[in-house]
This record gives structure tokens, sequence and C-alpha cells, in this order.
């Protein structure tokens, strides 16, 4: 049945001229249909690059308004309006001038997961693959990163040479994992390597052998000669590398890392949406569009 469904969709994605992209926490049956997988860099990479009129995000809201600020003559289309992330919506406006005006000298860095009227005040965006070097290539020495403390804090241990401003945020998905979880995977498997994603705690990040996006962690373990892997981020990379590296070994850190806004979507929701049943447009005033654009401009500039 998943099969037909997704014969269905590759039908109708080539009547429609629609393109899929797909974040990598997304279910394996979706990927399969997506004509680009990869982490929020990669998305926000390849947003404008297909030439297709109607885009479809399969991710989490702030990933289809990304699309739609940098393709504004595409239709973009979340799948399940309900889609969001937790963390993007953890600042509104008003407490994020709050922050800038007690900071004033510094200079205001956003992850990605933040919502496009956040992005409007912001400076420059990141994501966890861009940020070490978008900050290193700044000019600015004081950074207000926002809303993920833990992210910020590893980019501030690799940038020592600037100070930063962090504040009390970050993803309820990846705080789950701590120091107990990894103490329990490496006695249960000795010989894996501990791969994880920077938005985990500190006392997780300090004792990986790599911390990197999860698409630097999926091509870490494909690449590595080592056998086994102890995965610590959303637990769908642990199945993706799985079916896809069948000789390997993957422990999930923690059963519990499951990012629920991101398993919202399925298969069946992808078909809806393409057939005009279900999903919502992504509309953005025109002027939010175009403030919330210099910082992810920015983005694509210093880390090129
Ligand atoms: P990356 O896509 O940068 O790895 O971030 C993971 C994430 O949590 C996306 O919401
Ligand atoms: Fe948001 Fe975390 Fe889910 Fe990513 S994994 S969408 S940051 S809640």
């Amino acid at each position: 049945m998943t099969q037909l469904i997704q014969e269905r969709i590759l039908r109708l994605k080539q009547e429609k001229n629609a393109c899929i992209l797909a974040h990598c926490y997304q279910t394996h049956d979706i990927l399969e249909v997506a004509d680009y997988v990869g982490d929020s860099f990669g998305l926000a990479q390849n947003a404008f690059k297909t030439d297709c009129s109607t885009v479809i995000m399969c991710g989490v809201r702030f990933m289809a308004e990304m699309v739609k600020i940098l393709s504004p003559e595409k239709r973009v289309l979340l799948p399940k309006a309900e889609a969001g992330c937790p963390m993007a919506e953890q600042l509104d406006p008003e407490m994020l001038r709050q922050l800038q005006a007690a900071y004033p000298d510094y200079t205001t860095v956003a992850y990605i997961n933040t919502t496009a009227e956040l992005k409007t005040l912001c400076d420059v965006c990141v994501t966890s693959s861009s940020a070490v070097k978008i900050i290193r290539n700044m000019d600015a020495e004081k950074i207000l990163f926002i809303p993920d403390c833990n992210l910020g804090d590893y980019i501030s241990k690799q940038v020592p040479e600037k100070q930063f401003q962090l504040i009390h945020g970050g993803c309820p998905t990846h705080v789950r994992m701590t120091r107990d979880d990894v103490l329990r995977a490496r006695a249960a498997h000795p010989n894996a390597l501990l791969l994880v994603h920077p938005e985990c705690r500190p006392q997780v990040t300090e004792m990986a052998d790599f911390v990197g996006s999860t698409t630097e962690i999926m091509h870490y373990a494909e690449n590595s000669d080592a056998r086994e892997f102890i995965i610590g981020t959303e637990n769908s990379i642990v199945q993706h590398l799985g079916i896809s590296h069948p000789e390997k070994l993957f422990y999930a850190l923690s059963k519990d890392c499951v990012c629920h806004n991101m398993k919202v979507t399925t298969i069946a929701d992808v078909l809806h949406c393409l057939e005009g049943t279900d999903g919502e447009e992504i509309l953005l005033e025109e002027s939010v569009r175009l403030r919330a654009k210099k910082s992810i401009d920015e983005m694509i500039r210093l880390g090129k």
C-alpha cells in the first residue's frame, strides 16, 4: 500500500510541477519520494534552486517559511499545519526587543529555528552545520545568540575569541538526552562511536566522539571505518542509517529522542497535500518576508 501511495505521489508531482523537500527527521517513506533530503542549511540552499512552481516542505513550519522567504514566486505548502517547532516559538518579537535593549552593543544571531517574524529583528541566521563558520566569518565580536543555549554553548567553545550572551531556550527533544544515557549506552556498546547533535546538553556533547548536524552525523557514520554507532539526535536518523547501511549497527542514545512535530506528517498527508485536500499554503506579508530575508541572505553569504 505504501508503494501505491508513493507511485501516486510521484505521478502527481510531475503533473503539478511540484517538488518535495524533506528534512532528514522525516520518515523513510517520505524521504524516498523527496527531490531533496537534507539538514536545515541544505534545505535553505536548495529552496530556490528548483524550477518547480510548487514546493512541498516536509518538515516543520519554520522550514516552509524559509522556503517562502527565499522563493516568494513559488507556492509553498506545509502538508500538516500543526507541524511546528516548539523552539522556534520560544521567543516573541517583544521579548527579543527587550533582550536587544539589554545588550545594545551585541549583534543578534538567530538559530534558523525561529519564526519569520522573529527573523525580521535579527542580523544573521545560522544552522547547526553552518553556525561556527558563519560566526567566525562575522566582523562582530559580541554575539547575542537566540534561542538555543545548548547550541550557543557549543559554538562559543568553538569560537572562544568572541563574547557570547546566551538565553534560556532550546530543543525539547534533544534536551531529553542526559549524561546517564551516555554512560548507559557506552557500557552497553563499548566499541561504538558516539555521534551527537549540538542541540544536546553540554554534558552530552562533551562526551561525544563527533558533534554535527543531522546530515553531518549521517555522512560521518557512512564514511567512518567503525562498525557501531550510538546516535544522539532524533531517532529517525538511527532508522535511516540502519536502512542505508545494514552492514553497520546503529543504537539510539535514548529511545525518547523523538520529535513529535517532525512525525506529524505522514506519507498519506503528502499525497493529500498534492491532491489539494489537506495542507496549508504558507503566505507571508511582503514587508516581513523582505526583512526576514536579510538575515537568511547573510547566512548564505557568510556560510559559503
Ligand atoms: P539540522 O537540520 O541543522 O541538523 O537541525 C536539526 C533540527 O532540530 C531541525 O529542527
Ligand atoms: Fe524543533 Fe527540536 Fe523538533 Fe527540531 S527536533 S523541529 S528543533 S523540536
